[in-house]
């Protein structure tokens, strides 16, 4: 089967890398892909309105899209007009990610666990809301914003200030309606299921970590790195979430009449009351496709296309390898600001000498050099017994890497370290 996935980034690497050791696979291409998916794929860099196109003419037997955007723009739908496989939700049913004010209003009619909110178009009547929340508060732009529309003020001032910010474009269109939530308190952990509209399975756990400085410290970031699984969301727990959460969602999408087929990734706070949703992706995370890709060892190919098939309910449910992952993310200088473009990046090879994989995301190949050319550009992923074991294997590959404009946290990893050397509850 030909394949083509639609991405750049290093969750898209993980994915070639995985998409490619397919028995079933004959070619893969990426749009438009990296130098590090070059490895795996023949890139391409077709226009959004040429895909459809293309992949009729290259007889293209799935796509997988990895980025959000292009779902919620209908991409898929597009796609399937034609009868072709997609991995990914129509735009009817990504609007659990493309808009937080949908999954707010479906969580309330389902009965699903979350913090309390509303949803507002004006300024006057969100500042005004205020007070019913108390503080600190969750104020989110209710659109796509790049995984920057949320601020949580700890004064009524900042908090006013925010909603002023949001009404007046700081986030564009996404910001043209706001939801106000209660502030949860608990750990947050991720959680993966797989769906076709109908069944679902399990398909992983993971923790990231968003603040750009050890100890959690600085500005919020896509992600520094990851680990899986996530010992937290014990199987007790994923019984709470698959039945009290993903089920009901599943299902209403269905009976809506938009049903939900992909990956669903459930940002979750663990509060004293059980699981409650923060939030819904609609696409695999990044960079916890890194370490899930690392875990999962059958064939990604006919997995997704099962998915893609409406055929989850007659195979048997994906298993993970019981191995940890972790995965560290080398950023270029700057980063989460604008990043320092053009470093020079070596050492690949020597890093992944003992087992790591180095996945790519903000790179190029400039006359024959690796660069960074964003602001993630590396995810360094290593595998071991426990998550202590996978993240000395990992911090030891990123010694090995010389990227003298890059950073990474030296810490990815330690709340699971902790718990496992028995030192936090
Ligand atoms: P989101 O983009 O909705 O995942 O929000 C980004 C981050 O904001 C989350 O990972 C949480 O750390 C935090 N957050 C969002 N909603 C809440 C909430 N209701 N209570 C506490 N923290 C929240
Ligand atoms: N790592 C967070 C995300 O993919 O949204």
């Amino acid at each position: 089967m030909k394949v083509l996935l639609i991405g750049s980034g290093g969750r898209e690497h993980a994915l070639a890398w995985k998409l490619a050791q397919s028995p079933r696979l004959s070619k893969l291409f990426a749009s438009p892909g990296n130098p590090g998916i070059a490895a795996h794929a023949e890139l391409v860099d077709i226009a959004p309105d040429n895909i459809v196109g293309f992949a009729r003419e290259e007889n293209i037997g799935l796509v997988v899209i990895g980025p959000e955007q292009p779902l919620v723009d209908g991409l898929a739908d597009a796609l399937r007009a034609y009868g072709i496989l997609v991995f990914g939700p129509s735009a009817a049913a990504a609007r659990l990610e493309g808009s937080k004010g949908f999954t707010k209003d479906l969580c309330r009619r389902a009965g699903i666990p979350t913090a309390e909110y509303d949803r507002f178009r004006d300024a006057a009547a969100a500042k005004a809301a205020l007070p019913r929340f108390g503080l600190p508060v969750v104020i989110k732009a209710d659109g796509l914003a790049a995984g920057k529309g949320v601020v949580i003020p700890t004064t009524s001032a900042e908090a006013e200030a925010a909603i002023d910010e949001m009404f007046g474009g700081q986030f564009g269109t996404a910001g043209a309606e706001l939801v106000i939530e209660e502030f949860m308190t608990g750990e947050e952990a991720s959680f993966f299921a797989l769906t076709d509209g109908s069944t679902i399975v399990p398909f992983g756990s993971a923790q990231d970590h968003k603040r750009v400085g050890d100890g959690d410290t600085g500005p919020n970031t896509g992600g520094m790195g990851a680990y899986s699984p996530a010992s937290i969301l014990t199987p007790e727990i994923q019984t709470q979430v698959m039945d009290r959460i993903i089920r009901p969602t599943v299902d209403t999408m269905a009976a809506d009449g938009t049903p939900y087929s992909g990956v669903l990734y459930a940002g979750l706070m663990l509060t004293d009351d059980g699981p409650k949703l923060i939030e819904y992706n609609c696409r695999f995370g990044d960079p916890e496709t890194q370490v899930l890709m690392t875990r999962f060892n059958d064939d990604l190919v006919t997995l997704l296309a099962d998915v893609a098939e409406g055929r989850l309910g007659e195979i048997a449910p994906p298993v993970m390898a019981d191995r940890a992952a972790l995965t560290i993310v080398m950023a270029a200088d700057n980063y989460p600001g604008p990043p320092v473009k053009g470093g020079r990046i070596g050492g690949i090879d020597l890093a992944e000498r003992d087992g790591a994989r180095v996945f790519q995301a903000g790179t190029a190949m400039v006359e024959g050099q690796l660069v960074a050319a964003g602001g993630r550009v590396l995810a360094v992923t290593a595998t071991g017994d426990t998550v202590a074991d996978a993240q000395s294997r990992a911090y030891a590959a990123v010694a090995r890497i010389d990227f003298p404009t890059g950073f990474c946290r030296h810490d990815i990893g330690w709340r699971e370290v902790e718990r496992e050397a028995g030192r936090v509850a």
